[in-house]
């Protein structure tokens, strides 16, 4: 399949059953966002994280004291921080972030690590930012973090896998992560997207050697939307009755440009519909 547009949830749930089995290999040593975002939530008694996966920040906001609630629509990310979530009383809601309804507001929401990207149409934006806003306690805040555009996002040149690293698994295996991003065509299909041409396809390949020397291979594709300017965010803040007050360029909150993140703070515009 070559079309991103024509991913279905079912192609999702596929990649993500891959990403799952690996991602506290991958994802679970990474601390700086997480940082972060006890950072921001200072203050805020109820946390929503929408995207929660498996709970590798929300878990730490919980034993932080925050009353937290994460919303995911995969079974394989929730299943595979199940434990995490429980013990640290994560209260996990399995829904989709686009149509989501809690009788419940939070004085703080957010989109951690890329979670945002995988909206790929402008609708999915913003009816996963209308569910944001749903959920804002007065004076709540929004954060999102996302990958700041880097300069070959649109380069149609193909590309190539790479290692990104070699680890020891807890089941003792040495696993070897490569990965590449590949520009992603999209046909016209008749749907709002704000710029049709930043999707694209991002593979995992995950090697894990065996005692006995085999190589057991899993592959995951999935398409992600790159090249997420301010200015685009600040155009879907605006359209969903939001308005941003701070914007960030690192895990470090230094200026945007200054890092390879964009991270916003955004709270319910005035006079908004
Ligand atoms: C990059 S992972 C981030 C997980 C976690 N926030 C972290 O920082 O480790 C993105 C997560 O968003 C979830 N997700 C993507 N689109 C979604 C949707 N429409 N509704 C609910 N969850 C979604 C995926 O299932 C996945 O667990």
């Amino acid at each position: 399949m070559d079309d991103p547009l024509l991913w279905s949830s079912t192609d999702q749930e596929r990649a993500l059953r891959v990403i799952a089995r690996w991602y506290d290999l991958d994802f679970g040593s990474m601390t700086d966002d997480v940082e972060m975002i006890l950072e921001l939530a200072s203050g805020s008694e109820r946390v929503l994280e929408l995207g929660v996966g498996s709970g590798r920040i929300a878990a730490s906001l919980a034993r932080a004291g925050h009353q937290v609630t994460g919303v995911d629509s995969s079974e394989a990310m929730l299943e595979s921080g199940a434990q995490r979530l429980r013990e640290s009383g994560v209260n996990v809601v399995r829904a989709d972030i686009r149509c989501l309804k809690l009788d419940e507001r939070f004085e703080l929401v957010f989109f951690g690590l890329s979670t945002f990207q995988h909206l790929l149409r402008r609708e999915d934006q913003l009816a996963a930012l209308g569910s944001a806003r749903a959920h804002l306690a007065d004076e709540g805040r929004l954060v999102i973090d996302w990958t700041a555009p880097r300069p070959d996002d649109l380069d149609p040149a193909p590309r190539a896998l790479q290692v990104e690293w070699m680890r020891a698994s807890d089941d003792g295996r040495w696993v070897t992560k490569q990965a590449m991003q590949e520009f992603a065509l999209v046909r016209d299909c008749g749907c709002a997207l704000d710029r049709s041409s930043a999707v694209a396809w991002i593979t995992y390949q995950y090697d894990a050697v065996g005692d006995s020397g085999s190589v057991h291979r899993s592959l995951a594709r999935f398409p992600l939307r790159v090249n997420l300017s301010v200015g685009e965010m600040a155009g879907l803040l605006t359209q969903a009755g939001l308005r941003p007050v701070e914007w960030f360029g690192s895990w470090d909150l230094d200026q945007p440009g200054e890092g390879d993140r964009l991270i916003v703070v955004a709270v319910e515009a005035e006079g908004a519909a």
